[in-house]
């Protein structure tokens, strides 16, 4: 059978890298072609995760670039009719929330073509966020729908998606993460390169990672403001390190809110590629983020997560994991950084099936999905 994989956007490439892995290893005859649309394309953004992760160069690239949603989501619609005209794939497999997930869906259904969804049942039920309704959307028409965590079943079932084509696998991004802990690249390293001594020094007694993208945080002058202000608070207990999204540095610098985090205790950085990222991640003291993704990585990592958002689509994350979602309200970020500076913050467990082997448990059930509803061809 022929297996188009679609990746887009960074959280994208974490994901995709296990399951091209699996699929080469096993022993079924699955063959993998791998699209890139083009949503992500920096070095930062892009390169950084294909070198690092080794995931082999896309067959097809359909340079789309950025846009508004409408013309980004159009634009990868319009460039990938014509690769399925071509390919004639036996289904098409997309990963997670991002508009090229939703767009190559929409466009392989509609052609007949089967749709393996990735990370589906996630739900923060927040229409507000462009993700969640990729995430509704994409779950309604798929054929196969792999899940992370038990939550997503329910959600799923709730939505009158027939549970038979539901599967509790575990988390590819996970498995990224166990694979290349070793690898991480030592924070001590990226420090030394950039900062002066006396930074090394405050910094080697301990830092808090920040990340932060999301559109409700940052597209919104006043939330910004408002976060980037208690960031600089919170540097005055513990050194920052803040690697910057190309969203989120185009906002500071159109609001001219560059002052607000200038301090010799906050590194600002560009995106961080995947193993310098896993490092700074690994050996924090804590995390202040509002990825979706850094919410289970902390939680396999143990380290505490303060979750600049409202609501989580990961419930599992706070439930079982070192996560706490505190929204974007000053007093209630310090109060949970003073906590757990104070007590170490939670504890937690890795949740079922973060193991390492999600991508392997993916590739039995298509080749056993596509024994049953393919004429014969595997
Ligand atoms: C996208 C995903 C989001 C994911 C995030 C991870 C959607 C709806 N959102 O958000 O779920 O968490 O990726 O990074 O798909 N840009 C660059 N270089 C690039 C790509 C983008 O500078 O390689 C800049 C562009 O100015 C662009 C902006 O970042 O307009 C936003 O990019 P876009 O892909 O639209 O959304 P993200 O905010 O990255």
């Amino acid at each position: 059978i022929k297996v188009l994989c679609v990746v887009g956007a960074r959280p994208n490439f974490m994901k995709i890298a296990p399951i091209m892995r699996a699929i080469q290893n096993a022993s079924h005859r699955i063959e993998a072609t791998l699209l890139h649309t083009g949503q992500h394309y920096d070095a930062a953004m892009k390169t950084a995760f294909f070198d690092q992760l080794h995931i082999p160069e896309p067959d097809i690239d359909l340079g789309v670039g950025s846009g508004s949603h409408t013309v980004q989501t159009a634009e990868i619609m319009l460039r990938f009719e014509p690769v399925l005209d071509d390919l004639k794939p036996t289904a098409v497999l997309v990963l997670g929330d991002v508009n090229s997930t939703i767009a190559c869906a929409l466009v392989a259904v509609k052609k007949g073509i089967p749709v393996i969804h990735v990370e589906a049942g996630l739900r923060s039920y927040d229409r507000g966020m462009p993700e969640e309704v990729n995430r509704v959307l994409t779950d309604q028409i798929s054929d196969l729908l792999f899940t992370t965590e038990r939550s997503a079943e329910g959600n799923l079932a709730r939505e009158g998606i027939d549970t038979s084509r539901v599967h509790f696998v575990g988390n590819v991004m996970i498995d990224t993460l166990l694979y290349n802990l070793d690898r991480a690249v030592n924070p001590a390293e990226m420090i030394a390169d950039l900062a002066c001594t006396t930074q090394q020094a405050s910094f080697q007694k301990g830092y808090a990672l920040v990340t932060m993208h999301r559109p409700s945080n940052v597209d919104n002058p006043g939330n910004l403001k408002s976060l980037l202000q208690t960031l600089g608070k919170i540097s005055t207990q513990m050194p920052l390190i803040f690697p910057i999204h190309p969203r989120t540095a185009q906002r500071i610098k159109e609001n001219g809110f560059e002052s607000l985090i200038e301090s010799n205790r906050i590194i600002q950085l560009p995106p961080q590629g995947y193993l310098e990222l896993l490092g700074l991640m690994k050996q924090a003291k804590l995390v202040l983020t509002d990825s979706g993704g850094i919410q289970e990585e902390t939680t396999a990592l143990g380290v505490p997560c303060v979750t600049l958002r409202e609501n989580t689509e990961r419930p599992i994350t706070a439930d079982e994991g070192t996560n706490t979602v505190v929204g974007i309200d000053p007093q209630a970020i310090h109060a949970c950084v003073d906590n757990i500076l104070q007590t170490g913050g939670k504890s937690g467990r890795v949740p079922e099936y973060w193991d390492g082997k999600a991508a392997e448990r993916i590739v039995e059930v298509i080749a056993s999905w596509a024994a049953e509803n393919t004429s014969g061809a595997i």
